[in-house]
């Protein structure tokens, strides 16, 4: 179940684009009902929040802060991470086989963080150290903060699994 086999669909350089945030084509006008529009916010400049424990390379601390590089609740189901970031995550979580069981502070709350940047800094590590996994979108994030409004304590490993 490793997620990182890498070349297997695409056989192009991982992350290579992450670095520098083009500026979309002005003229795409994109019908809002369809397809939501990508974050604006700077993902990479972001991650300088998550580095002190996740490291700048993704790889986390043994035995203390588990790995965004390769783990399996970065690049599954964008709601992961997503409630994860929204609510903080407490209890006993396997990543990559490895048994973490400590507390990470919610950023949507207690440490306010908006649609638009969540999305960004999540679309940043779903696509750095080597991970791929698709963009996170604002609309995304403001779906999953409206299903998980009542919410007062933070994530577990169960309640993440719950989440599709
Ligand atoms: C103060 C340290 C700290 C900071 C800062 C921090 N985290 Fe975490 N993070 C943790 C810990 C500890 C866990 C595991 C919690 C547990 O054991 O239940 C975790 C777990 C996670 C997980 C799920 C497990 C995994 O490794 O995939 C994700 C995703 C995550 N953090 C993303 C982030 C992002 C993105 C940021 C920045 C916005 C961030 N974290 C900032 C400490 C931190």
């Amino acid at each position: 179940m490793t997620a990182c086999g890498g070349g297997d669909k695409s056989a192009s350089t991982p992350a290579a684009d992450s670095t520098t945030a083009t500026a979309p084509a002005p003229t795409d006008t994109t019908p809002a009902a369809t397809v939501a529009s990508a974050s604006t916010a700077n993902g990479e400049e972001i991650y300088g929040r998550c580095m002190a424990c996740h490291q700048a390379t993704g790889a986390g601390m043994p035995g203390a802060f588990p790995p965004l590089a390769g783990s399996e609740w970065v690049t599954g189901p964008s709601s992961r991470p997503i409630a994860i970031l929204l609510h903080g995550l407490q209890g006993e979580i396997t990543v990559k086989g490895e048994k973490y069981n400590s507390m990470m502070m919610a950023y949507g709350t207690n440490v306010p963080m908006s649609d638009d940047e969540v999305a960004a800094v999540l679309t940043y590590v779903r696509s750095s150290f080597g991970n791929s996994a698709p963009a996170v979108t604002p609309a995304e994030v403001a779906k999953v903060r409206a299903a998980t409004a009542s919410r007062t304590t933070p994530m577990t490993q169960k309640d993440l699994e719950a989440l599709q």
